[in-house]
């Protein structure tokens, strides 16, 4: 389809939402679609749940972020359930400001980006679909027509619950044009969007002494006052505020606590009774969802001083840390390079992983623990599983530091680096050692950090970097055994069947001359010692590895070279051992001969072809791993 297909069909879908009617045919659509009438948080809350949320060993999964948040599941469980599941409830949470405390680039702004976004896609489903009287400014549910006295009844017959009274507009309206005959009315179906301030708002404060009210609330408008003669007349009033347009959705108030006390009152009657004053009319009913976002010494100022604690119990705090999960935060750096100018560049495999290493231990708290450091820690977090430390382990150490995730290097300065690598270095292709570099250099021009940190920092770009060379020369010297799994396969199965003889007492058949021979002592043993298994130990540890075994047989389940961890780590170190001198002269030679340069061939081939190497850094990573291994 090309372009100008595609706009033509957008607008004829625009034409199709369009709908309109009167007060009586809008009941009709409530009669057969009661939840168009729904609450502002009750539509946001469902328009999350309409996206999906699967669960995930006890931990919800929302599919309203995925695709933007990573790592944050227990945020944004809190956000989901604590507040907007409670406040569609109608409980008392909904009645507090939404306020989201969090460090600098660590993901408030995107969530609250999220949700209005999704807001305006949501009211143009059937599901999010809502309708407010035409003509008026706030867009105001067509159900506030309904005097008081009525509501009872409405609600009995119709399941709906009716919350707010007319605007000051429309109840003039109601009366000149239409004589008071409700039915009457016009409704239309009302679509969010920002850009037509309609049902989305953002509200930033500029400077405290010239900042006008009215930018919330609305104002009078002189040019029509004349005509109508009082203030107090609707027509001589803009309801233009931030808060007027963004009813029935959502308002993110920037920089809320940095504004001035009045601002925040008037905020404080919207939220708590669902209206708010403006101009000279009485109050004036709104039903929005009010978030706003702050850092945490921003935050500690404001509950620190006396003044505010009435409006600190009618917010409710979301905190919003750091990931701290190495894979999560990969996939940050993934998204945001992709929304960058660097999406054309080759990233190494493994350069964004130690990049979130990196940031990742930055953000931990060392654990009184008994046998748990950082790098432990940080594995645990991410689900590997380590010595003396499992899965279940974790939401202890969570609670042992509460404020863990809320400082350390943020998401934006390691893409910061990374770009700037990228323009020194005038490459194609970036690798793990250029994004290491790049980190450090970046520390050394940091004006504000102390020497402390700075030193402290440092050492986890060295961490960052131990872990990489674990990984390279694994990856190395995978590449180099000739079809890896498959060899690995072949030398496990043969271990067990010689560990099977032996603890059985009885002889190996030769597959092909099927003559009987003695359990290799000599292979069992080169195997065995690659992870320390002394001669004395030998005989327990092949009756443990036959113990499992039969237990994965009785269980219907294949016991597989990766079923053991250390037995996997055994034979993984003796296919290394075995080509240990290969790989270490083959990589590092200057003058290659051919056969060497054959196997370099291969073996960069493999790296590009199955582990997602280009030629620059497939050649990079083997020059470095040469010289790791003649270290
Ligand atoms: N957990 C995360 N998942 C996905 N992206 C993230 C996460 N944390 C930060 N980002 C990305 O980092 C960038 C900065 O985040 P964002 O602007 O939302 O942060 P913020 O908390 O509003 O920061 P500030 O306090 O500086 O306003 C964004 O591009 C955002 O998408
Ligand atoms: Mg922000
Ligand atoms: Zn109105
Ligand atoms: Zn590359």
């Amino acid at each position: 389809m090309d372009f100008l297909q595609k706009l033509e069909l957008y607008r004829q879908q625009q034409e199709a939402l369009a709908w309109e009617g009167t007060f009586k045919d809008y009941l009709q659509l409530v009669k057969a679609r009661p939840y168009i009438a729904q609450l502002s948080h009750a539509r946001i809350y469902n328009m999350i749940k309409d996206a999906d949320i699967e669960e995930e060993n006890g931990v919800k999964k929302y599919k309203f972020f995925a695709e933007e948040i990573f790592g944050l599941e227990k945020t944004l469980e809190k956000l989901v359930e604590e507040y907007f599941h409670s406040a569609a409830r109608r409980l008392d949470v909904r009645k507090r400001i939404l306020l989201l405390m969090g460090p600098v680039s660590g993901g408030k702004s995107t969530i609250v980006t999220m949700l209005k976004k999704g807001l305006e896609k949501y009211s143009r489903t059937d599901r999010g679909a809502l309708y407010g009287i035409k003509g008026c400014p706030m867009h105001e549910e067509p159900l506030h027509l309904i005097p008081e006295e009525l509501r009872p009844d409405f609600e009995r017959e119709y399941g709906v619950y009716i919350e707010g009274n007319l605007c000051p507009v429309c109840r003039l309206r109601l009366q000149t044009e239409f004589n008071g005959q409700i039915e009457l009315m016009p409704v239309e179906r009302v679509i969010f969007s920002e850009e037509n301030r309609i049902g989305i708002g953002t509200f930033t404060p500029s400077d405290p002494k010239s900042q006008d009210i009215a930018d919330l609330t609305g104002s009078i408008d002189f040019s029509t006052i004349t005509e109508y003669g009082s203030e107090s007349d609707p027509r001589a009033y803009r309801f233009d505020g931030e808060l007027n347009i963004a009813n029935r959705g959502i308002m993110e108030f920037q920089e809320m606590l940095k504004c001035d006390e009045k601002f925040l009152w008037n905020l404080l009657s919207l939220s708590q009774e669902g209206n708010f004053k403006a101009g000279r009319f009485a109050l004036i009913s709104a039903d929005e969802v009010v978030v706003a976002h702050t850092n945490e010494a921003e935050y500690k100022a404001f509950i620190s001083n006396k003044k505010n604690e009435a409006l600190q119990s009618r917010i409710i705090v979301i905190r919003v840390p750091y990931n701290l999960k190495v894979s999560e935060e990969v996939k940050i750096y993934e998204k945001l390079i992709r929304n960058s100018d660097m999406k054309h560049i080759h990233i190494a495999p493994h350069a964004l992983r130690v990049a979130s290493i990196f940031s990742v231990l930055s953000r931990l708290k060392e654990s009184k623990k008994q046998g748990m450091d950082l790098v432990k820690k940080m594995k645990l977090y991410d689900g590997e599983d380590v010595e003396g430390f499992k899965q279940k382990d974790v939401t202890e150490l969570l609670n042992e530091n509460p404020d863990e995730g809320m400082s350390g290097v943020d998401p934006r300065y390691v893409i910061n680096r990374i770009s700037s690598a990228l323009v020194t270095k005038d490459t194609t292709c970036i690798n793990a050692l250029d994004v290491l570099r790049a980190l450090k250099d970046g520390l050394d021009q940091h004006p504000s950090i102390t020497k402390e940190e700075k030193e402290r920092l440092i050492n986890f770009i060295a961490i960052a970097r131990r872990e990489f060379d674990e990984i390279a020369k694994k990856e190395v010297q995978k590449a180099f055994v000739y079809s890896y799994e498959e060899s690995a396969r072949t030398l496990f199965q043969n271990y067990l069947d010689n560990v099977e003889a032996y603890c059985n007492g009885v002889k190996l058949k030769d597959p092909i001359t099927e003559e009987e021979l003695d359990p290799d002592e000599k292979l069992m043993r080169s195997i065995e010692e690659q992870i320390g298994v002394s001669e004395n130990a030998k005989k327990s540890f092949r009756e443990e590895i036959l113990i499992r075994l039969s237990s994965y047989a009785r269980r219907g389940k294949t016991f597989d070279y990766n079923s053991h961890e250390r037995l996997k780590e055994a034979i993984e170190k003796k296919l290394f051992a075995d080509l240990k001198d290969v790989v270490k002269i083959t990589t590092s030679t200057r003058t290659p001969d051919a056969e060497q340069l054959k196997r370099i061939n291969q073996v960069s081939k493999r790296l590009i072809d199955e582990h997602g190497y280009c030629p620059v850094c497939a050649n990079e990573l083997l020059k470095y791993v040469g010289s790791l291994l003649n270290r």
